[in-house]
């Protein structure tokens, strides 16, 4: 098959390389971007629950894990919420804030992969879907790509195809073996903003809590996060245990405070004095849900009735739901891992234009980079910051 020059090569049709290629296109390169999937931007599309979560009102470093979160800093501040929120606001998609600065599309989150690609269209790039990707080589200035299109030739290639969360929608890991290939530094990759998995004799007592939901208070590696609390089948989850789960590391445990904003010593003494008859778990059940508060009574082996707990009793049981200890021994993994901490070392690029400070040419954007967001539209609006960054001098 025949070679073809190209300005730019983008490996990968999600949400960075969409960004990139846009921009890239709209300074007049030839741009192809190539994805081994048959659809492009799968993970827009499922994001959100089916309504894009696109940005974050509240985008800072500190919303940011990595080797060096900082690194983000300046194409976050270049290309900003504002900016995207200015391009969905002109594609005519509407939007609303559902809660902590999340913005969410009121419609299906197939609006913004229909925006990215008319913006593709109209800035001329070729998009080549259902096409696998090879080895990546270079000699003197050029970029050989081996497709199964045949190979092509490319003056800059950007790599955007994401991390290892998720592979039965096209996730491969792909990115970190060109890096590796080209002698690019990767730090450690593991699933982030994943649900937490216990031992099979905690499943016994947590399974029957499936579905039971607190708004509480996770913490772990030193971060905390005040939000919904949710046991499943398997373990716990819901955004605050997804959160910290890119905090949390195995043989750690995790502390849950079941009842932020509550004095539970207070609702406890009140309730020995008001209903000393009753049983804990039925004061418990004033403060946690129902089932449970059932469980904790079991936790605290308290079976009498109230009237029969000291004020010591009661408080060291306030302080236990104030500090509950659980320990995971592990996650769901990559299977439902929303992103992968870890990737290309930041160190290896220039944080203004994600290009490899070693290989002039070679761009890096998005997921496969060791930047990874908190749960919240934060992870897009990196994929759109970093691919702004590259589509602008590639
Ligand atoms: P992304 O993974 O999107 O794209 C990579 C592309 O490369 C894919 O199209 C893939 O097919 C292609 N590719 C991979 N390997 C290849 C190969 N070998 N050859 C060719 N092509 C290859 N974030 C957020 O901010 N708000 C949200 O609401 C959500 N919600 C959410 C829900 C779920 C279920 C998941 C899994 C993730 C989220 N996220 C999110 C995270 C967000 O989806 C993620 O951070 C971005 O999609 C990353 O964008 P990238 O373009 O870097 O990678």
């Amino acid at each position: 098959m025949r070679k073809s020059m190209w300005d730019v090569m983008v490996l990968g049709a999600g949400a960075a390389g969409m960004a990139a290629a846009v921009e890239a296109g709209r300074r007049g390169r030839r741009v192809l971007v190539v994805d081994h999937a048959a659809k492009v931007g799968e993970k827009i599309r499922i994001s959100g629950g089916g309504r894009c979560n696109f940005t974050n009102l509240g985008v800072s470093a500190e919303k940011f894990l990595g080797r060096n979160p900082r690194f983000a800093i300046s194409a976050l501040k270049r290309f900003t919420q504002w900016d995207f929120i200015a391009r969905i606001d002109s594609a005519g998609i509407t939007w609303h804030e559902k809660t902590l600065g999340q913005l969410f599309c009121d419609g299906p989150s197939t609006q913004v992969i229909d925006m990215l690609l008319r913006d593709m269209a109209d800035s001329g790039v070729t998009l080549w879907t259902g096409c696998e990707l090879g080895a990546v080589t270079k000699d003197g200035d050029i970029f050989r790509v081996e497709t199964k299109r045949g190979v092509q030739e490319a003056r800059a290639v950007i790599v955007a195809t994401g991390g290892k969360s998720i592979p039965k929608m096209g996730a491969t890991g792909y990115g970190y073996k060109i890096a590796e290939s080209f002698g690019l530094p990767l730090t450690e990759t593991r699933p982030g903003l994943v649900p937490l998995t216990f031992a099979e004799q905690e499943l016994e007592w947590i399974k029957p809590l499936a579905g039971v939901a607190v708004q509480g208070r996770a913490t772990a590696g030193g971060k905390t996060f005040p939000e919904a609390v949710l046991f499943t089948h398997r373990g716990i989850s819901g955004p605050a245990i997804l959160q910290i789960s890119s905090y949390w590391r195995e043989g750690e445990p995790i502390s849950l405070d079941l009842c932020p904003g509550t004095d539970p010593a207070a609702l406890l003494r009140e309730a020995k004095r008001t209903a000393g008859r009753s049983q804990l778990g039925t004061a418990l059940a004033q403060i946690v849900p129902e089932r449970l508060a059932k469980h904790l009574a079991e936790v605290f082996q308290e079976r009498g009735p109230m009237a029969e707990l000291s004020g010591a009793r009661l408080d060291a049981i306030a302080a236990g739901l104030r500090d509950w200890r659980l320990m995971p021994v592990g996650s769901e993994g990559y299977r439902t891992a929303e992103v992968t901490l870890g990737g290309v070392d930041t160190d290896a690029l220039d944080a203004r234009t994600m290009q490899a400070k070693s290989v002039p040419g070679l761009y890096f954007i998005g997921e496969v980079v060791d930047i990874t967001g908190w749960l919240g539209g934060y992870n897009f609006q990196w994929a759109w910051s970093s691919g702004w960054a590259a589509g602008q001098v590639a």
